[in-house]
């Protein structure tokens, strides 16, 4: 019951309606198997904690034991954090941050995407509320020293400890999955703890969802004239990746699928192109198959078939177009 997914949750998340009680507010990134949650929920009561995750796996072992615990005041959501500060958490709404352990395959450099990184890092800080605190634990030193000069070149947090980060910190109560794991093989953990001070920082709004994109036209043509010209593109525009994929063909609509990749959100999305005999016109407009978002990027990828339906008859004629233009 305490899992949620952050594609479907509004943007941004109204906590305290959530959670039936407005209380400060908690967040863990990467749980894992959830026993760090577990202790920062029972640590807190009077707090709201939530938990990000990305491995199904994962959610389902700390749902498991949120459930035997009876806990009420902890949420579980299916998110990146890169997603859910962006979209799901207002700016200076958070009193702490947790993140245990993130990125193991630091080393490999295989082109893994880092939590730790400047404008991730400086999301975190506009979603804590002054004076609200961020900590990290790793057991990899190249982390720690990178992490370490990333915190230190933030000036929006001050370093609450007497060194860049120390190897013990008994105050956190337990040990996590990994941490056990680590301190087994005999490595070394960096512990981190950093509070956002008073100094002003900038503060990214949220990320609202748009309205549905829709465009209205008449054509000459049919589906099966559309399919016929239909090819799988790329388009790529800054950070904003979007795959043309397949295309279906039913007997009142075609359906093409589209990858969409935005700095905060990745989606597989359907477009329909539905037909109104009795009008003599077409509608584009996004299905709502797997619970899409209406985001600029999704608006970009319309906006892109849209022209492409429209270029393929010089008779055809746009009737309405509602997009982010
Ligand atoms: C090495 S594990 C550590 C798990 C746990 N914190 C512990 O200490 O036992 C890192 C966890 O972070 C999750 N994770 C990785 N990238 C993430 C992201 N961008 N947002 C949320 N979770 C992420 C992974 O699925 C994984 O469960």
């Amino acid at each position: 019951m305490q899992k949620l997914s952050g594609q479907q949750l509004p943007w941004p998340v109204d906590w305290a309606a959530l959670f039936g009680a407005a209380r400060p507010l908690i967040l863990e990134i990467g749980f894992g198997h959830g026993q760090y949650l577990v202790h920062l929920a029972q640590r807190h009561p009077d707090s709201n904690v939530i938990g990000l995750e990305v491995a199904s796996r994962c959610l389902q072992a700390a749902e498991g034991a949120v459930e035997r615990l009876r806990l009420t005041n902890v949420r579980m959501i299916h998110a990146t954090a890169e997603m859910a500060l962006r979209h799901l958490f207002e700016p200076e709404t958070i009193s702490q941050i947790h993140i245990n352990f993130p990125d193991p395959w630091f080393k490999q450099k295989h082109g893994h995407r880092r939590l730790m990184q400047r404008d991730t890092l400086d999301t975190l800080v506009s979603r804590l509320v002054p004076g609200g605190m961020l900590y990290l634990a790793t057991d990899i030193y190249e982390y720690a020293a990178m992490s370490s000069e990333l915190l230190a070149g933030t000036p929006g947090l001050n370093n609450t400890l007497a060194t860049p980060w120390v190897t013990m910190m008994p105050e956190r109560g337990i040990t996590t999955r990994y941490e056990a794991k680590a301190l087994k093989l005999g490595e070394t953990c960096h512990y981190f703890a950093h509070q956002r001070n008073m100094r002003p920082v900038s503060l990214f709004p949220v990320i609202e969802e748009l309205s549905m994109p829709h465009i209205v036209f008449q054509t000459p043509l049919d589906f099966n004239a559309m399919m016929a010209q239909y090819k799988q593109l790329d388009h790529i525009e800054g950070e904003t990746i979007i795959r043309f994929l397949n295309a279906y063909q039913g007997r009142s609509a075609l359906l093409l699928e589209a990858y969409i990749k935005e700095p905060t959100i990745e989606q597989r999305v359907a477009f329909l192109v539905a037909s109104r005999p009795e009008a003599g016109e077409f509608t584009l407009k996004l299905s709502s198959l797997g619970h899409p978002r209406p985001t600029a990027g999704v608006h970009r990828a319309a906006a892109l078939l849209g022209d492409w339906l429209v270029g393929l008859h010089p008779e055809t004629r746009v009737l309405a177009r509602k997009l982010l233009e």
